[in-house]
This record gives structure tokens, C-alpha cells and sequence, in this order.
């Protein structure tokens, strides 16, 4: 599969001088769902940086805070305590629609479940985002038919959720996640619902969107998928207890 959608061309040069700056900074993120006798401490003060460029996956056991991280960095949920700088800037303290508008801006998630609108077709899915956006109409149109050519599924634009396979719709997901021209793609257990073959269909887009420029972060509980990345964050009890692992080096 061949990515070469200019809603996916980055500049080539912005890409070069933009290495190591830092797209994901944590300061002692703390995150405690519930209060008194309910509390759960599910973040405990993580540190972590993620510079442009990184293609990066997150490990750790069950209920370690995998996802109440992910949540955060993509804006999607606020920490307790603690300051998180998203391509240089203190998100830590926005609003829900100043976080809504930086997330339409910068960031593309995908889930393990897809969360596409099940009564709209593949190609209105994907436009979604661009209505936030503020693009034109027709601009949607084209870019969204761009997006899911370039996943592979032109055939498939008028089809609803529910008539595609998993393994097409997280690729409706990911075109729709990336259709915003996001400089981070946040991905938890994007394979965890999907066979062995679709996982390796997924993990080609995502390598290819790494090496056009995007920064990809991404949970998962199988080291064989974490393996195809290129750095492995290992978390534990609210905590990151290794920040560089590499394939050679994960236990
Ligand atoms: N909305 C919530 N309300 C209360 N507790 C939560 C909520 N979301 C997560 N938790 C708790 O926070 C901890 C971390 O959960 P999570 O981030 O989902 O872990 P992981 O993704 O690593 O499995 C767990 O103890 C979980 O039960
Ligand atoms: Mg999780």
C-alpha cells in the first residue's frame, strides 16, 4: 500500500529541522479518578518526553495507566496535577473547547473499537473532523476521498460500520484520524480487536505515516507489535518505569 496523499505531504525540510524538538512533554502528571473512600490513583507522576519524528510504543500490564495517559496526551481528559506541553504549548490548564480545537488542530486518535458513528457512510466519517475544522465543503469531500484511497478502501466509501470488516474499519479510522494533517497520531490497542494479517496491514500505515513526517504513539499488549516500533515505554502503577527500550532490548 502506497501512501502518497498530499493530505499526508509533508515538508520535507520542516520535517529535518524539527528533529528532537519535543511534540509530547509530561511534568508530574498525576491523574486520581473518584474522591475519598473511591479514589484510584491511576497516574502517579509521569515524566515523558516525545520528540517530533519518534514512532513509539507504550507497554505495561493492565490498569498501569496506559489509557488515563493516552486520554491526556490527547486531550481528550485533564490531569490532576502536573503540566503537559503539547508542541510547546501548556495544554495542562485549557478549557474544554480550547482542548477541543488544539486536538481538531494537531492531534488524530485511534481506538481499539474504531468509535466510528455507525449511521454514516466510510466517506462522511472521515469529513467529520473537517467540519470542525472549519474546511469547505468540497474540500472534505476530495480530502476524505484522498484519505481513504490512500487506506485502500475507494471502493468503500459509501459503506456504513457495519458493513465493513474490523480491519477496514480501523483503516476508516485511522484515514479519518489523520485527515486533519495531525502532527501526532495517538493509537491505543489499535490491533487489539483485529487477526494477525490485519494487524500487519495496520502497522504498514502506521510505518508509513512515521516515515512521512507523523509522530506515532501507540499502546499495546503485544511485544511482537511493539517491536515494530522504534522505542518501547514501559509503564507501571501510574508510574513509567523504563522510558527507552528498544525491540532489542524488550524483555
Ligand atoms: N473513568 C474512570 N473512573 C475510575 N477509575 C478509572 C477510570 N478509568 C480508569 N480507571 C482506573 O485507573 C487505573 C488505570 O486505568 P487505565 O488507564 O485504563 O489502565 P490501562 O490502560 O493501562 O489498562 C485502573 O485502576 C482503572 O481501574
Ligand atoms: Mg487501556
Amino acid at each position: 500500500m502506497k501512501i502518497d496523499s498530499p493530505a499526508l505531504d509533508h515538508n520535507f525540510s520542516a520535517n529535518l529541522s524539527s528533529i528532537l524538538a519535543p511534540i509530547v512533554r509530561l511534568e508530574g502528571i498525576t491523574k486520581v479518578y473518584g474522591s475519598l473512600n473511591t479514589e484510584v490513583r491511576a497516574l502517579a507522576g509521569v515524566n515523558l518526553t516525545i520528540n517530533k519524528g519518534e514512532y513509539c510504543s507504550i507497554m505495561g500490564a493492565s490498569g498501569s495507566g496506559k489509557s488515563t495517559m493516552m486520554n491526556i496526551i490527547g486531550c481528550l481528559d485533564r490531569s490532576t496535577s502536573g503540566h503537559y506541553y503539547l508542541d510547546g504549548v501548556d495544554v495542562s490548564s485549557f478549557n474544554n473547547n480550547d482542548l477541543a480545537k488544539i486536538r481538531n488542530q494537531k492531534l488524530g486518535f485511534v481506538f481499539q473499537q474504531f468509535h466510528l458513528l455507525p449511521g454514516m457512510s466510510a466517506l462522511e466519517n472521515v469529513m467529520l473532523p473537517m467540519v470542525y475544522a472549519g474546511v469547505s465543503p468540497s474540500q472534505r469531500r476530495e480530502r476524505a476521498v484522498e484519505a481513504l484511497t490512500a487506506m485502500g478502501l475507494e471502493n468503500r466509501l459509501n459503506n456504513r460500520p457495519n458493513q465493513l470488516s474490523g480491519g477496514q474499519q480501523q483503516r476508516v479510522a485511522i484515514a479519518r484520524a489523520i485527515v486533519n494533517r495531525p502532527v501526532l497520531l495517538l493509537a491505543d490497542e489499535p490491533t487489539g480487536a483485529l487477526d494477525s494479517v490485519t494487524t500487519q496491514e495496520v502497522l504498514a500505515i502506521f510505518e508509513e505515516l512515521n516515515d512521512s513526517g507523523i509522530t506515532v504513539l501507540m499502546v499495546t499488549h503485544e511485544p511482537e507489535v511493539a517491536r515494530r516500533t522504534k522505542r518501547i515505554v514501559w509503564f507501571k502503577d501510574g508510574l513509567v518505569s523504563h522510558e527507552n527500550l528498544t525491540p532489542d532490548t524488550l524483555p
